[in-house]
């Protein structure tokens, strides 16, 4: 970025937040009787269990609890955020934003709040916008949160569908550092507009009585071959234009969909799988939240050690997707 040639943007502090209620596979057939089995889900998707906000509980505050887990990792408190942005597809609200609901909560006073959308891929467009902004203001600390109320999508009597997806928030503290070498070291954003509800059918449907905020629908095989193919395409893009080999990067932090999407990118790009970190079995794809909660998982166990470098990986409806570089 121009205006600090030598700085860059580090994640200084990683939380996250999952509601207490957890629905477990079989509950699925027995509580909410969709023909399915844990069998089939565990073989299929690699998930085992999903969390599901209770009735009161909203985007924001989910997402104001994995915020405070993540300042709380800072050593920060929420006055001392300059901005905030929730990455989310499943607001509180159209308006206010999410983003300044939480602003309010943390009593950040100072700071710039908005929501961003980006279906799934909305962490990792939201970590880049943070960062540009940071990089070309005298600014230096943003949150960004992928806060989701999945559940709220889904439609219940819809198992291809209704067993992908859970709830919960993860958050980052990203910082602007004078060191040079450490932090966010490369990106590469896409979006394609032309296939999200034509060809490859990912989409929301329009509110109705029933469904207030609408329901997912998914072509499942079609969603799965795109994210293959875009995952690795980005990587190598982003790799190549580093000048960085696959083999060097420590840890992968991909966006939580289907455990098979991940084996079959480790298959196809001969990537250690010990590397490719995942926490959707316990928690199934929570959107725009899935990166941040593995990335809390993985800060709770000490698995990324300082200077280690990590790949984030996303891909969601839209098609939106990309790849991220960090040293931590
Ligand atoms: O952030 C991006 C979000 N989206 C994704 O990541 C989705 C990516 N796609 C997937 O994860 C997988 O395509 C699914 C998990 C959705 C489906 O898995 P699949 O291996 O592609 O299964 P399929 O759609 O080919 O279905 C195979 C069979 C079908 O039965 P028949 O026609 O062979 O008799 C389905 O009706 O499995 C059946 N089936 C189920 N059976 C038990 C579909 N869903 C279920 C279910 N339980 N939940």
């Amino acid at each position: 970025m121009s205006s600090h040639p030598n700085q860059r943007c580090m994640v200084t502090g990683v939380g996250g937040y999952l509601p207490k209620t957890i629905i477990h596979n079989d509950q699925l057939s027995s509580e909410f009787h969709l023909n399915t089995d844990d069998a089939w889900i565990r073989t299929r998707t690699g998930i085992t269990q999903r969390h599901r906000a209770s009735e009161n509980e909203t985007t924001s505050d989910m997402g104001i609890a994995a915020a405070r887990s993540a300042l709380h990792d800072a050593h920060m408190d929420g006055a001392d955020l300059d901005l905030i942005i929730v990455a989310t597809s499943t607001p509180d609200q159209a308006f206010p934003s999410t983003a300044t609901i939480v602003l309010d909560g943390l009593g950040s006073k100072h700071a710039v709040a908005f929501d961003m959308n980006a279906a799934c891929s909305g962490f990792l467009f939201a970590l880049i916008m943070a960062e540009s902004y940071l990089m070309q203001s005298n600014k230096n600390h943003a949150l960004v949160i992928g806060s989701e109320s999945m559940t709220r999508l889904l439609n219940w009597q819809d198992r291809s569908t209704a067993i992908l997806f859970g709830d919960g928030a993860g958050a980052v503290i990203l910082s602007r550092t004078a060191s040079s070498d450490r932090g966010i070291i490369g990106h590469c954003l896409f979006s394609d507009g032309k296939n999200g509800k034509a060809l490859h059918d990912l989409y929301v449907t329009t509110p109705s009585a029933d469904h207030p905020m609408g329901v997912i629908v998914m072509d499942g095989q079609a969603v799965f071959r795109e994210a293959v193919s875009q995952l690795i395409s980005s990587t190598h893009t982003l790799l190549a234009e580093k000048s960085i080999d696959l083999a060097d990067v420590d840890w992968i932090i991909p966006h939580q969909a289907n455990k098979r999407i991940l084996d079959r990118m480790c298959t196809d790009m001969n990537i250690d799988h010990r590397k490719m970190l995942y926490t959707g079995d316990m928690h199934a794809n929570t959107s725009a939240a899935s990166i941040p909660l593995t990335w809390w998982k993985a800060r709770q166990n000490n698995t990324i050690k300082p200077g280690q470098l990590i790949l984030l990986q996303a891909f969601g409806a839209g098609f939106t997707w990309g790849s991220c570089l960090v040293r931590s």
